[in-house]
């Protein structure tokens, strides 16, 4: 805290260059469309506007870039008398530096539309100095099992980039439905974007409802997705799931599989034995694929899945066989490490780094392939002390597909319990990490299975208020926790309730801290 203060109001000027329009204009619609103000963009250097009513956005000459070719995200709010000044080394950090401005402006201000015109707003004077404690800050989403609409994946990089998370990871193809158009092969979606019916209630329970589902994201749909994501500093990750989870493509291309049996997109979930086969064809249709999503996806990470790939169709299968011999490889394991290097080989001439969950370390991973650690920490502790950087994502805190709680009022989930004060919990950085690996810990992400999650609106139960206590993580750190004290869920929790009332007014369908609505509650898929 500073002394003083500052008055904002209708006729406010954001100060800002060129290399700021984009933060500036984003800025100026969401305080235009909700509190009424008319506000102006100006370029620098016009002191005799400077009255007092003015956002000033600074870029701070020094690399944008910090020394893993990460944006510099933090930033400096400062509130004095005669401006708001926000500054930063990049426009990343400037946006963040907003995100927080806005936390100062009325619930209403998170609104489309101007309810009444906001009244003057007195700010008192403060300095906050601030920076993320990790640069991998992800949120995954699984629009396979059941596709989400392009709206609502719009909607959720707006409320992610709220929390300051910056990756979004598309999970675009699985064995119940393939979400990408690619252009080589039009059968993809053609065939594999739709399932006769889907599994009713928990899948063990074998019952169906009979009603066909899919869809997909048109090329336009996708890029609209990455564009919208940038501008606010979110890079979207996508996932191609290769050479398990895999039915959709062999139901559209059969000869992809171990047999030339016609097989359908998955109507129910688990594990499935029919994966790739290796041979060269199926290598070049996993590169083609590749080189289409390159071409769409301008961030420098690929993920190609590599979980929960069962063996047995290789093993019974003579040209898998041929091939181990040919290349020397002693088990079914090696043979799939043998396929993902060289599927990260073409990634990597392409100037991008292979992603792959923590199963891919089985028989070796690629180097400078990066380890998504879900099965726990395990994966991600042996993953960082052999050298490759990791990003946690173990299921036991951050599977937001489980229920909040074990109580009959949640909504049928795959597991029970993961709370808001668990996520909030959870440290990325285990301590059996010696010091000098830790580095490897680029960050974490949550995770949001779909199986069970058949809409957008539950779908944003089960992330919110989730999301917001993984967000805390990743920005402050778990250092800036304590279990009890000042720093302790309690506090967190106090500040959690005036953040939902920001939710109430961008209308998401968020799970009240004391439990589901009767409305939430009622079961989703029976
Ligand atoms: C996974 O949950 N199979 C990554």
């Amino acid at each position: 805290m500073t002394g003083g203060g500052i008055s904002l109001h209708d006729g406010l000027t954001i100060e800002a260059t060129d290399e700021l329009a984009g933060v500036a204009r984003w800025l100026r619609q969401a305080v235009e469309q909700s509190m009424g103000w008319r506000v102006e963009i100006s370029g620098h250097a016009r002191p005799s506007t400077t009255s007092g009513n003015v956002v000033r956005l600074v870029l701070e000459r020094g690399d944008d870039r910090d020394e893993h070719r990460s944006p510099v995200e933090g930033y400096r709010l400062k509130v004095g008398d005669d401006a708001v000044t926000v500054t930063a080394s990049g426009p990343a950090g400037v946006f963040y530096g907003l995100q927080t401005f806005r936390q100062l402006l009325p619930d209403s201000s998170w609104r489309v539309a101007t309810i009444e015109p906001a009244p003057p707003l007195a700010l008192t004077g403060m300095e906050v100095s601030d920076e993320p404690a990790f640069a991998w800050r992800g949120v995954h989403l699984d629009v396979s099992r059941h596709f989400m609409p392009k709206g609502f994946v719009l909607k959720l990089i707006d409320l992610i980039s709220m929390h300051k998370c910056n990756v979004l990871h598309l999970h675009l193809t699985d064995d119940q439905g393939w979400r990408m158009p690619i252009e080589a092969y039009p059968r993809l979606v053609e065939v594999g974007a739709w399932r006769r019916e889907s599994a009713a209630g928990h899948y063990r329970e074998g019952r169906f409802d009979g009603r066909p589902h899919g869809g997909f994201y048109s090329t336009d749909d996708l890029r609209e997705i990455v564009g919208y994501a940038r501008e606010r500093f979110v890079e979207v990750l996508p996932e191609i799931e290769m050479p398990g989870h895999m039915v959709a493509a062999i139901a559209a291309y059969p000869e992809l599989g171990n047999s030339l049996e016609p097989r359908e997109v998955l109507t129910t979930w688990g594990i499935s034995p029919h994966v790739l086969n290796l041979e060269p064809a199926t290598l070049k249709f996993c590169t083609d694929v590749l080189d289409e999503v390159i071409d769409l996806f301008p961030f420098g990470y690929v993920h190609v899945g590599g979980d929960e790939c069962p063996t047995s169709e290789w093993e019974a299968s003579e040209k898998a066989q041929a091939l181990m011999t040919a290349e020397g490889l002693d088990s079914e394991r090696q043979l799939q490490a043998w396929f993902t290097a060289r599927i990260a080989r073409h990634l990597s001439g392409r100037g991008r780094r292979l992603v792959g969950w923590d199963e891919i370390l089985e028989g070796g991973a690629p180097p400078g392939a990066v380890v998504m650690s879900w099965r726990g920490e395990e994966g991600g502790i042996k993953a960082a002390s052999a050298g490759h950087d990791v990003v946690m994502a173990p299921q036991q805190w951050l599977y937001f597909d489980w229920a909040y709680a074990d109580d009959p009022r949640e909504p049928l989930a795959i597991c029970p319990g993961t709370s808001v004060e668990r996520v909030w919990s959870y440290d990325p950085v285990p301590d059996s990490i010696p010091e000098v690996q830790r580095h490897h810990v680029l960050g974490a992400q949550c995770q949001l299975w779909t199986e069970y999650v058949p809409n957008a609106e539950h779908a944003e139960y089960l992330y919110f208020p989730r999301v917001s206590a993984f967000s805390e993580v990743m920005w402050r750190g778990a250092a800036a926790r304590d279990l009890s004290g000042p720093r302790s869920f309690e506090e967190f929790e106090s500040r959690l309730r005036q953040h939902l009332r920001r939710f109430d007014a961008i209308g998401v369908n968020y799970r009240p801290l004391e439990g589901p609505t009767p409305g939430q509650s009622r079961v989703w898929v029976r």
